[in-house]
């Protein structure tokens, strides 16, 4: 039986030094664990209890925790000593920003931030400059941030948002206190796949831009439904509205392209973090030339302001660069290994969950997994909160990792296997499942 006792002890301590006890709150949850180490697929926390691992830093770590490669490339910066000057350009900056083009052929160019929130706030101002509109459009269900544009209906209660109406568009429901209510009126929120709601705000509002993850991956795995990215290409070419992917958790894992490359859309701007540096924190925003070009533009009327201390960090840019080259490496096969592994697990749940007669949906997409207890793939925000069994899904969580597998605590969220997974985890993965779901 797996025991927590230090860990409460440290959040006990913790909680004297930092407001709610822990950094980004949205980590805390039940049971809150204090891990202090990671190794390939594996997590460690200070009661000596080992897990696989499937939360992966919130999906970052791709290749794995601590992968020997990233690892070398940061230590050799770091004895190179690759200094922040924070004037002129680096070498790094180069490197990293030509490897990205090349790998994701339908970004033109690119700017660097720290995290993937500072990549959607910046593609969302860029998106304002270049159509002099203030409105845009978000996705329930989406996450695309913390800051005042984004940061509404994150995985909302029922209660908060109400029930489906479409074509239609939901109140600002904010995660965070302190949104200004003039800032909450210029961000309309519709269901994913749902093209006449999309209609239904530009017969409304002038929009600047839609943001959504082209695969909903912060309630699970929700994907797009035939024609819905193509619709909003057709409708942002003809309204002049920036359609912007957010690949902050789709890029990268899903091809080098983005999902991008898989679905065939162009989107003008794309922002991307997590999986680009395997765990440390980059983020990237590009798209086309045109547009990014506001962040240069002569007229500085017109410019769109970039800037921060950190971005591209030398370290950080090493082990974007590090990562980056060993996704494109046809040797290593990243691609391949994890679509293996992702294709295993998924046959293993459905083979577990056929025989218990529960209601039960193993969605997928590559290395990123989540099974939902409702009898179909999932469409959309409302459809989870309609259908899916919230109760069943905290227990098998809960009881996962008292087996030693660490899906993140929380209903419907996101699992996502690494490059340092191997057949044996999954195997192992799946006869605990067995059990789990045997005893609940
Ligand atoms: C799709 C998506 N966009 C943006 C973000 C924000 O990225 P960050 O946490 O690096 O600010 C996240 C984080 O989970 C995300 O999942």
């Amino acid at each position: 039986m797996y025991k927590w006792e230090k860990s409460a002890q440290l959040l006990q301590e913790n909680e004297r030094w930092i407001s709610g006890g822990i950094v980004s709150l949205n980590r805390k949850s039940e049971p809150n664990i204090c891990f202090n180490t990671g190794r390939g697929s594996r997590v460690f926390d200070v009661d000596g209890n080992e897990y696989i691992d499937y939360q992966a830093g919130f999906a970052a770590s791709f290749l794995g925790h601590n992968d020997a490669d990233v690892n070398e490339a940061v230590a050799k910066t770091l004895t190179n000593n690759s200094v922040l000057m924070g004037a002129g350009p680096t070498t790094l900056e180069g490197e990293f920003a030509q490897l990205f083009c090349q790998c994701v052929p339908t970004v033109e160019s690119i700017q660097i931030t720290t995290t993937g929130s500072e990549a959607t706030y910046h593609a969302i101002r860029i998106a304002r400059a270049v159509t002099k509109r203030d409105h845009i459009i978000v996705i329930q269900g989406g996450y695309n941030g913390w800051h005042n544009d984004v940061s509404c209906n994150v995985i909302s209660a029922l209660d908060d948002i109400g029930e489906r109406v479409s074509p239609g568009e939901y109140p600002y429901d904010s995660s965070s206190a302190g949104v200004p209510s003039s800032h909450s009126s210029l961000v309309h929120i519709i269901n994913y796949n749902d093209l006449e709601s999309v209609k239904y705000v530009l017969k409304r509002y002038e929009i600047a831009a839609i943001i959504l993850e082209p695969i909903l991956q912060n309630i699970g795995i929700v994907k797009p439904q035939e024609g819905y990215l193509e619709g909003l290409r057709s409708l942002a070419d003809a309204h002049g509205f920036l359609l912007i992917f957010d690949e902050v958790k789709t890029g990268f894992r899903h091809a080098l392209g983005g999902y991008q490359s898989i679905c065939k859309i162009q989107p003008d701007l794309s922002t991307f973090g997590k999986a680009v540096a395997n765990g440390y924190p980059l983020g990237v925003i590009g798209g086309k030339r045109k547009y990014m070009d506001y962040f240069a533009h002569p007229d500085k009327k017109e410019r769109v302001l970039i800037a921060g201390t950190f971005n591209a960090f030398p370290l950080t840019t090493a082990a974007a660069i590090a990562t980056l080259k060993k996704l494109s490496s046809p040797a290593a096969d990243v691609y391949g290994h994890v679509f293996k592994l992702g294709a295993i697990l998924e046959e293993g749940l459905n083979d577990i969950f056929k025989s218990t007669g529960r209601p039960y949906y193993v969605a997928r997409q590559g290395s990123a997994f989540c099974t939902y207890f409702m009898d179909h793939a999932p469409v959309d925000f409302h459809d989870i909160l309609n259908n899916h069994d919230f109760k069943y899904d905290n227990q098998y969580r809960r009881k996962l990792i008292e087996q030693g597998i660490f899906n993140f605590p929380l209903p419907i969220k996101q699992g996502s296997i690494s490059y340092a997974h191997t057949e044996n985890d999954i195997a192992i993965t799946l006869e605990k499942t067995k059990n789990v779901v045997a005893s609940i």
